[in-house]
């Protein structure tokens, strides 16, 4: 278990690059992984993982239990139509493709059941109104990143990360806007780095 300080800075993302979880404790999520995840991940999922743990931007992937999510999440929609915004190496892309049926598509446009995005944080309210035209009513949408290595909680002069403190307060401003759009119903949750799904209602 880490002490104090280094559970501060691993929740601001203030050095600690290699997590992908805000869970205080290393061991539970370790436990996690290996008692529910990785047991039953895809081979060719488990292949695009162990190959970007190898990348030096290996932090910008979709962690594998957040890849679990997406696929229940896909199959509870009975989603058949989706759009990735934001792709790295694949692997939330490929989640939530192998959870869509035989006739499912991964799309570009028109009428969708579920939208994952995962790109520059600085657009994500551009992004919000034009996909919230193309998600049908009832289809969810999901913002990764809502959590900001949990800096959206930090002290305004708390020592961040050259990467994490400009996007930040672009992020806490999208929280807001969720938070009151009457168009959606909002869950965000701690998993990964923070992801808020948004069901559209109307
Ligand atoms: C955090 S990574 C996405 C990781 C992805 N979930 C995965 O597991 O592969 C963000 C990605 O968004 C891409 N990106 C950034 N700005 C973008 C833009 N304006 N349009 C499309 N993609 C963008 C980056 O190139 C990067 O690959």
């Amino acid at each position: 278990m880490a002490n104090e300080e280094e559970q501060k800075n691993h929740l601001f993302g203030i050095k600690d690059l290699g997590h992908k979880t805000l869970l205080q404790s290393d061991a539970l999520y370790q436990y996690i992984l290996e008692t529910s995840v990785y047991p039953r991940e895809h081979e060719c999922l488990k292949e695009i993982r162990k190959m970007t743990a190898k990348h030096p931007l290996n932090i910008m992937a979709t962690p594998a239990d957040e890849g679990q999510l997406l696929s229940m999440l896909v199959k509870l929609t009975n989603s058949k139509n989706a759009l990735e915004i934001g792709v790295f190496t694949g692997y939330s892309l490929l989640s939530t493709a192998l959870a869509l049926p035989p006739d499912g598509k991964e799309n570009k446009k028109g009428s969708l059941d579920f939208v994952f995005v995962d790109a520059d944080k600085d657009n994500y309210l551009n992004y919000h109104k034009r996909v919230l035209e193309l998600v049908k009513i009832g289809g969810l949408i999901g913002y990764d990143n809502t959590l900001w290595a949990g800096s959206v909680a930090a002290p305004p002069d708390a020592p961040l990360m050259d990467y994490i403190k400009p996007l930040r307060g672009h992020v806490m401003e999208l929280n807001k806007y969720l938070a009151q759009d009457s168009r959606i119903e909002i869950c965000q949750l701690p998993v990964g780095d923070g992801i808020t799904l948004c069901r559209r209602i109307i």
